[in-house]
């Protein structure tokens, strides 16, 4: 048992305009509308974000972004700025890896990321995760203790407790490959928790929140929450419909004590 509140999110990355995206919301709204014991969260593209806002104003589901730029304004073509997402959404995703991979984000970003989201009020989703080939070679453990620490440089403890981590091993991410339930449990409890815990102390590593990312789906949400160190997930392909998506935050209630 413990005091943290599964959080199931939806990263719905390149996916949905501005009209399909509201169609969505609205269903996931009524899907889930009398579950309390779950926090549900929506992060569609950028434009959708103020359509979404309002779909879902008054209501229990909250709104991440995908992405934010480290600086508070000035020349940085297409970027966004933590300062026009502030009021606009609860949770801001960095350090995805397909923003690591594809577009070269690197710890030191991610670092910066975190850091001004946090002083514009916006909770960090910060996503880690090994390859399949660091994986394979048994470099997950230190792979992912250093991605962690990276991340949280010059962050106090208690902003540390408030945050929200992933852990997404990228061969699971969109491969219908998942880790196994006591496999993902293992790097969340022991690796993150315990890098965490190195550096801030055992209550903030109990504090914070972390969810297992990986085409997490209706079929093996509740075998994942059922791990004691697993407090969510971050949802790709299954957050793109209402029924999976509903269908996980409900089975995630079920389970949930
Ligand atoms: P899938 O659920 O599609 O595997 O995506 C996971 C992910 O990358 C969420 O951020």
């Amino acid at each position: 048992m413990n005091n943290r509140k599964p959080i199931i999110a939806g990263n719905w990355k390149m996916n949905k305009t501005i009209a399909e995206a509201v169609t969505l919301v609205r269903g996931i709204r009524a899907g889930v509308r009398e579950i309390e014991t779950v926090e549900t969260v929506v992060c569609p593209p950028f434009v959708a974000l103020p359509s979404v806002a309002e779909a879902l104003s008054h209501g229990k589901v909250s709104v991440g972004a995908q992405n934010v730029f480290y600086e508070e304004s000035g020349a940085y073509t297409g970027e966004i700025a933590a300062s026009m997402l502030e009021g606009l959404v609860d949770y801001c995703i960095i350090g995805h890896s397909e923003r690591r991979n594809i577009f070269g984000e690197s710890d030191v970003w991610v670092n910066k990321k975190a850091k001004i989201l946090l002083a514009h009020g916006i909770t960090p989703i910060l996503c880690v995760g090994e390859s399949l080939e660091q994986n394979q070679a048994g470099e997950t453990d230190s792979f992912v203790r250093g991605q962690v620490a990276a991340a949280l440089v010059g962050l106090s403890a208690e902003q540390v407790a408030g945050l929200v981590i992933a852990y997404e091993p990228i061969w699971a991410i969109g491969t219908g490959l998942t880790a196994t339930p006591a496999e993902a449990n293992r790097t969340i409890g022991i690796t993150i928790r315990g890098a965490i815990a190195d550096l801030y102390g055992e209550a903030t590593a109990q504090a914070v929140r972390i969810q297992y990312g990986g085409s997490a789906k209706p079929d093996n949400i509740a075998d994942l929450m059922t791990q004691p160190d697993i407090d969510g997930a971050l949802v790709g392909g299954a957050s793109l419909k209402v029924d999976p998506f509903v269908a996980m935050v409900r089975k995630t209630a079920q389970v949930t004590p």
